[in-house]
């Protein structure tokens, strides 16, 4: 029997129109989410990702404004026009598109983010948060996941969850995500000695390694979630996940499609996180646990 598909654009557009009320209901208290993107260097993926952030960013009521460095630009210059954003009542969070050109320190970058403005969540002190299971500002890829498996109702306590990828973006705090909800988690590389005896234990397999269509219907066990965070250019021009979805969905219990799966619901998530931060600034909260709420 074919997967049910889960369709990552519907939630997301879903999503959205209630964080579009709470922009509003904000807006009605006198202020306006205001979100800046810091972007370095001319990655076509990351532009446009950062447009299609900008693009959604409009849509909710949001403010945003985008900083563009050239790929030559030192370090120093984005470490100055952060510590401004920083300082900025009209900014409540701000994002640094990654990649970062190879002589930054993507560390040094983030730590400078004010952590009550980190809505990307990957400052120390949230994954710090994260890691003791008191996410404040959960990283919007995962934070995407966990809501589609909630408003699919998948069972996470008591499931195996196997993640493929173990990138601070996704792999890393998904484990953790899952592991909070009361999952057994494995977490492998695209690396691991005989992955597939890991992969076909998952209940919930989520795969984020950026290796086209590495995951084949043999690696699935029958029923499982699938969940794909790649998304890779093909040669054809066409885009594929790290998921082979034509032989999977044959297997599997529920899958995400690429394009329309995780891809809109990481966009979503940064428009709540962003909302969450100038509530939370406007109400002088700092610290106060992200519930997912
Ligand atoms: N590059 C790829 N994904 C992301 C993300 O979620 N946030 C940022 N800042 N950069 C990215």
């Amino acid at each position: 029997m074919s997967a049910v598909i889960i369709d990552g654009k519907e939630i997301a557009k879903a999503l959205r129109a209630e964080w579009k009320t709470r922009a509003e209901q904000l807006k009605e208290k006198g202020i306006q989410p205001g979100l800046a993107v810091i972007i370095v260097g001319d990655n076509q993926a990351s532009g446009i990702y950062v447009r299609n952030k900008v693009r959604a960013c409009s849509e909710t009521g949001i403010y945003s404004e985008v900083h563009e460095f050239s790929e030559s630009t030192d370090q120093s210059e984005v470490l100055h026009c952060i510590q401004e954003l920083n300082k900025n009542h009209r900014i409540h969070g701000i994002l640094v598109q990654l990649p970062l050109p190879r002589h930054f320190e993507d560390k040094k970058i983030i730590a400078s983010i004010g952590v009550e403005k980190d809505v990307d969540g990957f400052h120390l002190n949230n994954i710090g948060a994260l890691v003791t299971g008191y996410a404040v500002y959960p990283p919007c890829t995962p934070y995407g996941v966990m809501k589609m498996l909630e408003k699919n109702s998948i069972q996470i306590e008591g499931q195996h969850a196997v993640v493929v990828g173990r990138s601070n973006i996704v792999g890393k705090p998904m484990a953790l995500m899952l592991l909070e909800k009361g999952a057994t988690v494995t977490i492998c590389t695209s690396k691991t000695t005989n992955l597939e005896e890991h992969t076909r234990r998952a209940d919930i397999l989520v795969v984020a390694t950026g290796k086209p269509r590495m995951i084949t219907a043999e690696m699935v066990k029958s029923g499982a979630t699938v969940i794909d965070v790649g998304i890779n250019r093909m040669p054809d021009g066409k885009l594929a996940g790290d998921v082979d979805f034509d032989t999977v969905r044959e297997k599997a219990g529920y899958i995400t499609p690429v394009p329309g799966g995780v891809g809109p619901m990481t966009i979503a998530m940064l428009l709540c996180n962003t909302i969450e931060a100038a509530r939370r600034i406007q109400s002088e909260i700092v610290s106060e646990i992200n519930t997912g709420k």
